[in-house]
């Protein structure tokens, strides 16, 4: 996983958000960068600011990014699919737009993809892709059967996130991986935030600590804009929250 995106900026104040739309979060001067980057410290709930430690920020376990170099969200997340892996799930992967890229990106995985919509199954098995209809609380997967476990802007749909973090747990394999990105939606209580299909409203530390009760062991969090991916977003939200976490050991080889 050989990241290079440079760390900016977490959440903005209105004009600023206008600002980042206007100009593309890639393109803001250096100098706006900073001033949005003290501006989004000081936004962030105070429950979060103490449990993000310093020295979690200090040794990268914890990133802030905006100015991301990839020019879809997509290929964003693809660049966290893990090396050396023969097989990955996509959770929630509709009509299978992520498992295009993927696939052209890393051919030598063997890709499933899991979704509850029927017609997005059908859509994406049409597209030539493995998917399964399924219910990501109830997978129908064996035990220890993925290398990687990835999803975008599903979890937060989850009525039972627990039971859910516990069916990843189930199938993915001792050494495998965790990876997937939801939105904040407890930080802000605007529009796009309540959104009811978000039955999940979560923040980093939540997230944090339900992984670890359902037995994993978190890597990295990664907090982003998405503003330079999409308008669609309101000046209250525009981020979403990244996990990659393992299957907890008691002592796992250094690589
Ligand atoms: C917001 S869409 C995200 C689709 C895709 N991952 C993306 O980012 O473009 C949420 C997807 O999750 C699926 N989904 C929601 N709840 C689910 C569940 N309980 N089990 C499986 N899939 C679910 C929906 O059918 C939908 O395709």
């Amino acid at each position: 996983m050989g990241n290079t995106n440079k760390y900016v900026v977490i959440k903005y104040d209105k004009e600023l958000y206008v600002r980042l739309q206007d100009y593309g979060a890639r393109h803001l001067p250096e100098e706006e960068q900073k001033k949005v980057m003290k501006i989004q410290n000081a936004f962030l709930p105070k429950e979060e600011r103490d449990f993000i430690k310093q020295e979690w920020v200090a040794s990268g376990r914890v990133q802030f990014l905006a100015k991301l170099p990839q020019e879809t969200h997509r290929e964003f997340l693809a660049t966290y699919i893990p090396e050396n892996i023969k097989n990955l799930l996509e959770v929630g992967c509709a009509q299978g737009m992520y498992l295009e890229l993927y696939t052209k990106l890393r051919p030598e995985i063997d890709f499933t993809g899991l979704d509850q919509n029927i017609n997005l199954v059908k859509t994406a098995v049409g597209r030539g892709f493995n998917v399964i209809e399924g219910d990501m609380h109830d997978m129908p997967f064996e035990d220890n059967s993925f290398d990687c476990i990835m999803s975008c802007d599903v979890f937060e749909h989850s009525m039972d996130p627990n039971k859910l973090l516990g069916e990843c747990r189930r199938i993915v394999r001792e050494d495998g991986w965790l990876v997937f990105a939801v939105p904040p939606d407890a930080r802000v209580p605007a529009a796009w935030w309540n959104n009811p299909e978000h039955c999940w409203k979560t923040d980093m530390p939540d997230v944090y600590r339900r992984l670890e009760k359902a037995g994993f062991e978190i890597e990295h969090m990664i907090e982003y804009s998405l503003s330079q991916f999409s308008r669609a977003h309101p000046p209250s939200g525009g981020c979403e929250i990244l996990f990659i976490a393992r299957p907890k050991k008691l002592a796992r080889p250094k690589k």
